[in-house]
């Protein structure tokens, strides 16, 4: 079965988590603080990135960090995965969403400062803003930052499809435009240690703040304890969680970091042909790249327009699954979930451009270990059900 998105790892890799095994240390040892290193070098975080347990720890952490409370009114894309969203939730604060763009799929810097200037003229203040670096394409950055600055907003960065993408020629750019960044490792993802994820950050407040939620709340700073009985002395006088990730796997993430670069030229090239392919079919949309971006490709979303084809959508994936490709769709617009509808008052059509990808979007194969056979495969298929 050729799936929508996997895992590339070599004997390297292999041999990175075995010797990890055969140490001393397979959690809260060297492993952990040199890939944080090795993460904080590519991504330019100064000196702050925090690796934990997977990026929905990575979110929750920094809802807390950011100290959001019941009232505050967090604003993110409906066009992302559940944990984007979920994680104000945790904070005990009021999601909100706001409309993507229709070229880039991210979250519309004008419809952004169109709500938050609507919450202050009813009284409310808006706190944050979660902006999601769609299938790898980055946001608009420089307009979100605007907006935060202009509006006194925390802006984060849910940064875990476009690991090795640029923003005006950067790769560091998602550290210079937000105060919060997080990430995923799970398999799908550009980079993997299993489950995994971090936080990255030039504030080294921040920094300190997750860290200590990291490990239950604990710290052994003599600063911020009331007393200190020795040196096995702790205090906690926040509650933290255990959101640690294990030696093995940062083993496995340092060896995964160093081929970032050509995994993504992989994706890209992938990318290419689909592109070649698809882009002057009429009822078929390929994902467009602003030009201050160079795409990543974590996913690649296609837009087919089912109403012209003699096929459903259903069908259609069907068939793909018969034929051995597993598509995926990304994503159920959030605020259609049952709980944000029944809960926050949300209903279908607040969020058209959303809904609209919605219906027509399917994820086709995107991995940089996908054969050039495959992918003909993958092409033939779809253009064999299109065509009917
Ligand atoms: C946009 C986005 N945010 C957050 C997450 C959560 O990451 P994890 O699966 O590591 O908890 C994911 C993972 O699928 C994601 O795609």
């Amino acid at each position: 079965m050729i799936s929508y998105g996997k895992q590339t790892i070599d004997q390297g890799d292999i041999d990175a988590v075995v010797d990890v095994l055969k140490g001393d240390w397979l959690t809260q040892g060297p492993a952990v603080g040199i890939f944080e290193d090795d993460l904080q070098k590519y991504f330019g975080a100064k000196q702050h990135v925090c690796a934990v347990s997977n990026g929905t720890a990575a979110l929750h952490l920094a809802a807390l960090t950011l100290g959001w409370q019941p009232n505050d009114i967090v604003i993110t894309s409906p066009l992302t995965f559940l944990a984007t969203a979920n994680c104000i939730v945790y904070a005990g604060a009021t999601p909100d969403f706001v409309d993507i763009d229709s070229i880039s799929y991210t979250i519309d810097p004008n419809k952004v400062e169109k709500k938050v200037k609507y919450y202050r003229s009813i009284g409310k203040n808006v706190k944050a803003i979660i902006g999601i670096d769609f299938a790898g394409h980055p946001c608009d950055w420089k307009a979100l930052r605007e907006i935060a600055d202009k509006y006194d907003l925390q802006l984060v960065n849910d940064n875990c499809h476009a690991l090795g993408a640029t923003y005006l020629n950067d790769k560091k750019y998602a550290v210079k435009y937000a105060d919060l960044v997080i990430q995923s490792y799970h398999p799908v993802k550009h980079l993997t240690t299993g489950e995994g994820g971090a936080i990255l950050t030039n504030n080294s407040d921040f920094d300190e703040k997750v860290r200590r939620l990291r490990a239950h709340g604990m710290t052994k700073d003599p600063n911020l304890m009331d007393e200190n009985d020795g040196p096995w002395y702790y205090e906690i006088h926040e509650v933290g969680f255990n959101y640690r990730i294990t030696d093995f796997q940062c083993a496995l993430g340092s060896s995964q970091l160093k081929k970032l670069d050509s995994f993504v030229e992989n994706r890209r090239e992938i990318a290419k042909q689909y592109n070649n392919l698809f882009s002057n079919i009429e009822f078929i949309k390929t994902p467009k790249v602003q030009n201050t971006v160079e795409h990543s490709y974590h996913l690649y979303p296609l837009q087919i327009n089912f109403e012209k084809l003699s096929l459903t959508k259903v069908e259609f994936f069907e068939k793909m699954k018969n034929a051995g490709v597993n598509l995926q769709v990304h994503y159920i617009p959030i605020h259609i979930q049952p709980y944000y509808q029944k809960r926050f008052g949300f209903k279908k059509g607040d969020f058209p451009i959303s809904e609209n990808f919605y219906q027509n979007e399917l994820s086709l194969p995107v991995y940089p270990d996908l054969s050039t056979d495959d992918q003909k495969n993958v092409i033939k298929k779809i253009e064999e059900y299109i065509n009917g």
